[in-house]
């Protein structure tokens, strides 16, 4: 059976840079860029051209620099920003513009104080402007998780017809339940058929993004948009290293479908972003949190040294994660852990110089939480030499 293809849409450099203190400069956008690319993403949304001319400039090298995947520029349904999105990215090999204006009756009435009918009237124009730079372009209903779908029907056909190739969804708010994502993702897929792809963007507010993305594959959706880390305006953007494991390690559900990330270059990029931006995803973040393949327990610890798919599911280099120091030491591990660490520190020691070195370990690990490999050099070192 040939498997679908999931299109991964990266907006780490777009709604990831909306995290507060998360700006990066040019240099740093392209080395981010490049390593997108490494990693396999299908689009790469580089930034917002109209939003200054220095998240203009970027974007135009990113299209320069970029061969293999597609670069892409949002721009508001406005001919200023399409525009500008459409000259920024002139130079990539792949280009699309993504362009959008929200739906529901709360940010019609209130933001963009315009009725229904002109949404839809400026949603035409835009995706029919868009077509004049570009071949793909991209319509987002903006705040789709609290429009009604009878309107969203609407503008979907308009916006198809006038050339939107993508259709998106974002629950903007990150509102959705994952059970209500599926059934209006399949509602929609029965009514787009296959006139466009649909594709997804969920904001994490409820800590559900990465499921509703999930659930939105299962109903037929066939992009995910999605951020390295989880970064992204406030609670942030579902996380692409999430999204991409699930599907491959539960690839008995998601058995038609396939990404094209070597995921291998997981780890590499996480920790290019969380370099650059200076923010570290928390310790127990999935996938790529410091502790996610750190066994304490030394329960835990026994059963990974005797097969490591006692407690773990994938195995740390299938992310590109350098294994040798997965065993945090601390007071819940046991002897078996201790002695497979110090060797791996280059230490072999007799019987009864382990059961002392194990006695002083467990004393230094009462006080300290962690032990790292520095203290258990310090511990062996001065039992050798009697200090
Ligand atoms: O969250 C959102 O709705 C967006 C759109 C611009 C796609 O970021
Ligand atoms: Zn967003």
């Amino acid at each position: 059976m040939s498997k679908e293809h999931i299109v991964i849409f990266d907006t780490t450099l777009r709604d990831g840079e909306q995290s507060p203190g998360a700006s990066m400069n040019t240099e740093e956008k392209i080395q981010i860029a490049s390593q997108l690319e490494k990693l396999g993403v299908d689009v790469i949304e580089a930034g917002f051209a109209a939003a200054s001319p220095g998240d203009f400039d970027a974007i135009a090298r990113i299209a320069q620099r970029v061969k293999n995947s597609t670069v892409c520029s949002l721009a508001r349904a406005l001919e200023k920003d399409i525009k500008a999105a459409g000259d920024a990215i002139a130079a990539a090999p792949k280009k699309r513009i993504h362009t959008f204006i929200a739906t529901s009756p709360i940010h019609m009435e209130y933001k963009l104080r315009m009725k229904p009918d002109e949404v839809i009237k400026r949603a035409v124009e835009a995706v029919q402007y868009a077509r004049t730079f570009v071949d793909d372009v991209e319509f987002s209903l903006e705040d789709a998780g609290r429009s009604e779908m009878g309107f969203m029907k609407e503008i979907i056909d308009a916006t198809i017809s006038a050339g939107a190739g993508t259709i998106n969804i974002p629950d903007t708010v990150g509102i959705l339940l994952p059970q209500e994502v599926a059934e209006r993702i399949a509602e929609l897929k029965a009514f787009i058929g296959n006139r466009a792809i649909i594709s997804v963007h969920n904001h994490n507010d409820l800590g559900l993004a990465v499921a509703n993305s999930l659930a939105a594959i299962q109903s037929g959706a066939r992009q995910v948009e999605c951020t390295i880390n989880g970064l992204g305006e406030r609670a942030g953007n579902a996380a692409l290293e999430e999204i991409v494991m699930a599907l491959k390690v539960r690839s008995d559900v998601f058995d038609n479908v396939e990404t094209g990330i070597n995921t291998r270059e997981i780890y590499p990029t996480s920790r290019l972003i969380a370099s650059i931006t200076g923010i570290e995803p928390q310790p127990n973040k999935a996938i790529v949190g410091k502790n996610a393949f750190a066994h304490e327990s030394g329960i835990h610890q026994d059963g990974v040294l005797k097969n490591k798919q006692t407690y773990e599911i994938f195995a740390p280099e299938e992310i590109g994660l350098d294994v040798n120091d997965t065993l945090v030491l601390g007071k819940h591990s046991g002897r078996a852990a201790f002695k497979d660490k110090l060797e791996k520190l280059g230490f072999t020691l007799d019987e009864e110089e382990l059961n002392e070195a194990f006695a002083r370990f467990k004393e230094l690990a009462d006080k300290k939480k962690d032990i790292y490999d520095d203290d258990l050099r310090a511990l062996v070192t001065s039992q050798m030499t009697n200090i």
